[in-house]
C-alpha cells in the first residue's frame, strides 16, 4: 500500500472534514518524526496516520474501532508493523506498543487533535504558534475537555523515556511544525 492508497480508502471510509483533516494531522506529525527516528520506513509511519482512525466514522464503538478496521487492513495485505502501531493506539485493545512507530502514534494522536484545537481558537491559527501557548491550554480543563491529558503525558512519556525527545515542549514543538505545513488540509 502506498501513500497515497491509504488517502484513497481513509477518504473512501471518512466523509467528515474534521476527521479526515484528524488523520492528516497525525499523519504529518508521523512523518516528520519518521524522518528522523525511522527515515527509511517514512511512508509506513505516514500510512499509520493516515489510517489510524479511518473506520470510525463507520464504527466508533470501542467493541469495532479500530478492529474492524484492522482486518480490513489485513485483507488488503498492510504491514503489521502498521496494523500494530493501529491496535495500540487504542489503550483498551490491550496491544502493547513496542515498536517506535507505535509509540510515536500514540504520543502524536491527542496531542494532534489539541494543536488543531488551539489553532482553531487563535486569529492568527498556526502562525507563532508554539508549545508554551499549548501547555498553558493543556492546563485549562474546560478547553477541549475530550482530549486526553493523560495521554498526552504518557505518550510524551514513553518518548523521553526512549530517547526520542527531551521534553514535552519539544514534542509540541515538532508536532506544531509538522501540522503547520499541511494546515490547508487539516482546517478546510
Ligand atoms: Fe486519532
Amino acid at each position: 500500500m502506498t501513500v497515497d492508497d491509504a488517502r484513497a480508502l481513509m477518504h473512501e471510509w471518512v466523509e467528515s472534514p474534521s476527521l479526515r483533516g484528524h488523520m492528516e494531522a497525525v499523519a504529518a506529525c508521523m512523518t516528520h518524526h519518521a524522518r528522523m527516528h525511522d527515515p527509511d520506513a517514512t511512508d509506513a509511519w505516514t500510512i499509520a496516520g493516515l489510517l489510524h482512525d479511518f473506520d470510525y466514522e463507520r464504527h466508533p464503538t470501542m467493541e469495532e474501532h479500530p478492529m474492524i478496521g484492522v482486518a480490513h487492513l489485513r485483507t488488503l495485505g498492510v504491514d503489521e508493523s502498521i496494523i500494530e502501531a493501529i491496535l495500540g493506539h487504542a489503550p483498551y485493545t490491550g496491544v502493547a506498543r513496542t515498536t517506535p512507530m507505535a509509540r510515536h502514534l500514540f504520543a502524536c494522536d491527542e496531542l494532534a487533535g489539541f494543536i488543531v484545537a488551539v489553532a482553531r481558537v487563535r486569529p492568527d491559527g498556526f502562525e507563532g504558534l508554539k508549545a508554551k501557548s499549548v501547555r498553558k491550554k493543556l492546563k485549562d480543563k474546560a478547553f477541549a475537555a475530550a482530549v486526553s491529558r493523560a495521554d498526552i503525558a504518557e505518550g510524551v512519556a514513553d518518548l523521553v523515556s526512549d530517547g526520542c525527545v527531551a521534553d514535552e515542549a519539544e514534542h509540541i514543538d515538532r508536532c506544531i511544525e509538522a501540522i503547520s505545513g499541511v494546515s490547508d488540509r487539516v482546517i478546510g
